[in-house]
């Protein structure tokens, strides 16, 4: 299964970079030791600051549609991602201060940025834009958006639908191109893969097996209809900001 991939993943960044914390973290307890470090208040926030954070999506739980056993398993997957990121970037830093950034562990880190940010910040979209009650506002901006780029609502809506059950599991995002001001439902197959270039997400969809087949089995498209009864709509009219068209 998909998540069994992901969590494989997971584990393989761990193994690459296990060596690389150790390494860190011996040099820091020597550094303790003999009194040479001084972590100042300035400093330490200037690391929080660098260092993503977990976002708490409690607030979700006891939404129609999804059991809370689902959501905190995702909540936990999307952990890890956060997790990941941070470790990413700090070895990824650390090599670069090294001077190592013509090696093969700097190249495959690198090429493993994608997917770890990616499935923290797609997913935080996500979460971000569930947990809302009553549909969207008709008389709103981004249904006038949709209408001049899909004909009409009922239009964008259809595809978005459909765009959500095509065979396989991946993403489905409602981007806005930031030049053209136009809306494009896209399929995003991995985190890191098919994202257009200057796409602003407005609404996103997890259709990976783990968003919804603890629930759902195979009926996905049971599970778009209970997404859609769920979407916060005013956090997605939020995102319409960047084209000013
Ligand atoms: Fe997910």
């Amino acid at each position: 299964m998909k998540w069994a991939k992901e969590r494989e993943g997971n584990k393989e960044l761990f193994s690459l970079n296990r060596r690389r914390f150790l390494s860190l973290s011996g040099i820091f307890g020597l550094a303790l030791i003999s009194g040479k470090i001084d972590i100042s208040m300035a400093s330490a926030e200037k690391e929080r600051k660098m260092t993503y954070q977990n976002k708490d999506y409690n607030r979700l739980l006891g939404m129609e549609g999804f059991s809370d056993t689902l959501l905190k398993n995702h909540f936990t997957l999307y952990q890890g991602y956060v997790t990941n990121t941070n470790k990413l970037m700090d070895a990824l830093n650390q090599l670069l201060k090294e001077g190592k950034t013509g090696t093969a562990e700097y190249a495959e880190l690198k090429r493993r940025l994608g997917w770890e940010f990616n499935g923290m910040r797609l997913h935080e979209y996500y979460f971000d834009n569930l947990g809302g009650k009553g549909g969207i506002h008709k008389g709103g901006k981004l249904v006038q958006k949709l209408a001049e780029s899909f004909g009409s609502y009922e239009a964008w809506e259809k595809d978005f639908k459909g765009t959500g059950t095509i065979r396989g599991v991946g993403w489905v995002v409602l981007y806005q191109d930031i030049l053209s001001g136009k809306f494009i439902n896209f399929w995003i197959n991995e985190h890191d893969v098919g994202h257009p270039a200057g796409g602003m997400p407005i609404l996103i969809m997890d259709v990976f097996e783990h968003a919804f087949m603890i629930d759902y089995g195979l009926k996905r498209a049971d599970y778009i209809e209970a997404f859609f009864r769920n979407i916060n709509w005013t956090e997605v009219e939020k995102r319409l900001l960047l084209h000013k068209g």
